[in-house]
């Protein structure tokens, strides 16, 4: 343990090759805290194509892996001074659950995309074999590792709103508005079942949305009511919709996700009223949390100016007005697990850990309760977490 308090930390990859998205954002976010190095990687599903995307990362052959098989075997029979000492998974969804189970076979800590898993059976697998081999497991929802976010659930967890009694919380796109270029990959295997799972839309983003809305307020969903579509013709997967849900202290909750809403981006925000006062978060102008009133102005809570709750001043790095951004918030996540690597088995001290199992296993309800509610007639289904 000792030794690696003065070390950084080995990171290996699965998935992120060549012409892939978030696995370079893995990378970025990683890097930027200067805690982790990237010292192997199975890249690719394709051999060549593994090899030829380490290599372009200046990784030594011998660690440009053709599978995760072969990587974790090998990394595994590396001495303790060179061997990895987590990985990072960022492949379409049907893989993440395998991946993290060989890894934590192999005795590998675990850092994964979300959605965590391919069913909510896996999910609920997983925490098995997170138990049985003590291992590590964070999730990246990157949104919670924004600063005016974790302001938002210090103001919260303080009373600032008083009784929480409702929450808005929107993910819209466009990219997705008309039928997919058959080129675009991250678009092909999201609208495939065998690929991404139940859903497109609510598993892509609405899955970061539910989330939010309960990392926020603190609260669970103990109910939904659901309406998914397929807004373009010819999909299996929904790619539009809207779950009502009600949380456990009565709130209730809107998460409405879309990827048809022609000229949105990443237009994800997410309102909370309480019985005192609202809040509002635009992860688009995310430096910006707004506190609002019916008998006095609102409030303009900006990151880094003023005293700000102890997690988010840690989350923030330049000084006011430089935007904390996208990048950032992933590297919050990545800097908090290595926090947690060094500690373990204990946590860090003073420190939230990133999400992580049960955060898997709700996310993966989500998705499995709301695509069966929305093929239902009867309004409120519980959410089930098995
Ligand atoms: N947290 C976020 O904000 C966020 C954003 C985008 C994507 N994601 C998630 O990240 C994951 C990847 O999404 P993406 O858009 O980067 O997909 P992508 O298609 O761009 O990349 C997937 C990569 O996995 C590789 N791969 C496939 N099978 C493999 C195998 N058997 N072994 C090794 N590599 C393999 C592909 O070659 C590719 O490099 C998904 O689970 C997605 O939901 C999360």
């Amino acid at each position: 343990m000792e030794y690696m308090e003065h070390r950084k930390l080995r990171m290996g990859m699965v998935g992120g090759g060549e012409g892939a998205f978030i696995g370079n954002v893995h990378r970025m976010a990683a890097n930027l805290d200067g805690q982790i190095e990237l010292v192997c990687g199975a890249f690719s599903s394709n051999a060549d194509k593994a090899k030829r995307s380490g290599e372009a990362l200046f990784l030594p052959a011998d660690r440009c892996y053709a599978s995760y098989a072969e990587m974790f075997k090998a990394e595994q029979a590396r001495d303790a001074d060179s061997r990895m000492d987590f990985v990072a998974i960022v492949t379409p969804n049907h893989l993440h659950f395998d991946v993290a189970k060989m890894a934590m076979e192999h005795g590998f800590h675990v850092i994964c995309d979300k959605p965590a898993t391919f069913t909510l059976a896996e999910a609920n697998e997983l925490a098995a074999v997170i138990a049985k081999h003590e291992r590590l497991f964070g999730l990246t929802h990157t949104y919670t590792g924004y600063p005016m976010v974790k302001q938002a659930r210090d103001e919260v967890q303080k009373g600032t709103l008083g009784k929480i009694v409702k929450v808005v919380a929107q993910y819209n796109q466009g990219w997705l508005a008309a039928s997919a270029d058959t080129n675009n990959k991250q678009a092909t295997w999201r609208l495939d079942p065998t690929q991404a799972g139940v859903s497109c839309c609510m598993g892509d983003i609405g899955v970061h949305a539910a989330n939010l809305m309960e990392y926020v307020t603190g609260h669970n969903i103990t109910e939904i009511c659901a309406d998914l579509h397929s807004v373009v013709s010819g999909r299996t997967l929904d790619d539009d919709g809207t779950v009502l849900a009600k949380l456990d202290n009565g709130a209730t909750g809107i998460v409405t996700a879309s990827q048809i809403c022609i000229g949105n981006e990443n237009n994800l925000t997410i309102s909370v009223y309480g019985e005192e006062a609202g809040l509002s978060w635009r992860q688009e102008e995310p430096n910006t949390l707004l506190l609002k009133y019916n008998d006095q102005p609102t409030q303009i809570i900006r990151t880094s100016v003023g005293e700000l709750s102890h997690e988010s001043t840690l989350a923030t790095r330049t000084p006011a007005g430089h935007p904390e951004g996208y990048l950032e918030a992933f590297a919050n996540l990545y800097v908090r697990f290595t926090e947690q690597i060094r500690a373990f088995p204990e946590a860090p001290k003073g420190l939230e850990p990133i999400p992580g199992v049960e955060e898997a296993i709700r996310g993966m309800a989500f998705i499995e309760n709301a695509v069966s509610a929305s093929q239902s007639d009867v309004k409120w289904h519980p959410f089930k977490t098995k």
